[in-house]
């Protein structure tokens, strides 16, 4: 009797135990399914349609981007992004391999040739670099009326505190040669544009701000390196929380770069459970 009724505590616990176990296991299986499931979801505002890793926002799950990658859906149809503490607005992201994205710096510029606000632009930041269509281009305001030497194609005008004064933009090697008459100059300001953007200044179709206004392209090649090899698994890229570190979401847990079993589903583990469950059942 006693025996009996150790023996009968002893399976009990253990049953316990598995129940207990079991369901630790269940909601971590889940959790994992429900990342998989979730960065399925892609990001979407205005023209900006099925964006996936590396970005999130708008409803898609940082777990399913990478750090820095936050774009943000403003009045439902444009994206902005936060690089490095000054606003971008996002006008368009390559779907290529290249990793190429469009970016122009939010309120700087206005309709005509001078800036709103004077301040320099510069990509410090090591997720994204310069696409090598785009180059820095410096401005100069505030300038003695005799510098010449400098192209008069490189020359406009900009109303600055109610007067008309002259000002130009110089790309790098234009820079090199003209700094000891530009040092005259009251301000200047340097940020990246597209050589394209520079064509279009130079013909002078339209105004300053209207071209700088589409923005200039930045690479983040590096950032979706690791990305190739969990999609050919057919996982999900993402990041862990709060690591960051890169993440393979996969239909049976996350692996640190791509899924070890394609296409096994999560409930096959508790098929596994259910099956010792019963055995125990039996055995007591
Ligand atoms: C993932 O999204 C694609 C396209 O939106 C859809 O065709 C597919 O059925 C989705 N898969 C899952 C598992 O939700
Ligand atoms: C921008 O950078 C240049 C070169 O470093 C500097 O001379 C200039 O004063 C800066 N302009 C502003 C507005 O900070
Ligand atoms: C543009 O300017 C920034 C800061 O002044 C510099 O770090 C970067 O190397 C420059 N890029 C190119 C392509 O010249
Ligand atoms: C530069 O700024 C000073 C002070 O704001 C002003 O007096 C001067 O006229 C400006 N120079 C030019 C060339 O506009
Ligand atoms: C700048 O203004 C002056 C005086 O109004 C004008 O003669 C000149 O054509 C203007 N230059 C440009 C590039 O608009
Ligand atoms: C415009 O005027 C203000 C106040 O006089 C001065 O601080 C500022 O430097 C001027 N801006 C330029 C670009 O000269
Ligand atoms: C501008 O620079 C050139 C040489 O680069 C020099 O000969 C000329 O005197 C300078 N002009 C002014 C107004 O400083
Ligand atoms: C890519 O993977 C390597 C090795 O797993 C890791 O060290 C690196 O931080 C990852 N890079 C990114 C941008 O996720």
């Amino acid at each position: 009797m006693d025996a009996y009724f150790f023996l009968h505590s002893i399976f009990i616990t253990i049953f316990i135990l598995l129940i207990c176990t079991s369901i630790a296991y269940c909601n971590d299986d889940d959790d994992d399914y429900h990342q998989y499931l979730s960065c399925n979801s892609t990001y979407n505002c205005g023209i900006l349609k099925d964006i996936g890793y590396p970005f999130w926002g708008n409803g898609r799950s940082q777990f399913c981007g990478y750090q820095g990658f936050e774009l943000l859906c403003e009045e439902g149809q444009y994206s902005t992004a936060d690089i490095g503490g000054q606003k971008f607005r996002v006008l368009d992201i390559s779907r290529s391999a290249a990793a190429i994205m469009t970016i122009a710096p939010v309120g700087i510029w206005g309709q005509d040739a001078c800036p709103v606000k004077f301040i320099n632009i510069s990509l410090s930041q090591s997720l994204f670099t310069l696409a090598p269509s785009a180059q820095n281009l410096s401005f100069f305001y505030g300038c003695p009326p005799q510098t010449d030497h400098i192209p008069v194609r490189n020359k406009f005008n900009c109303t600055i505190n109610g007067s008309l004064q002259d000002a130009y933009f110089v790309d790098e090697s234009l820079l090199r040669i003209n700094p000891p008459n530009l040092t005259k100059c009251n301000i200047s300001i340097s940020l990246p544009v597209n050589q394209m953007a520079i064509e279009e200044l130079l013909i002078g179709n339209e105004g300053v701000g209207i071209t700088l206004n589409k923005g200039f392209d930045v690479q983040y090649t590096s950032v979706i390196i690791n990305c190739s090899a969990c999609q050919n698994s057919d996982g999900r890229c993402g990041s862990n929380f709060p690591s960051l570190e890169f993440l393979c979401f996969c239909p049976d847990q996350p692996y640190p770069r791509m899924c070890l079993k394609p296409g096994t589903h999560v409930y096959s583990f508790h098929i596994n459970k259910m099956f010792l469950f019963i055995v125990f059942l039996c055995g007591s």
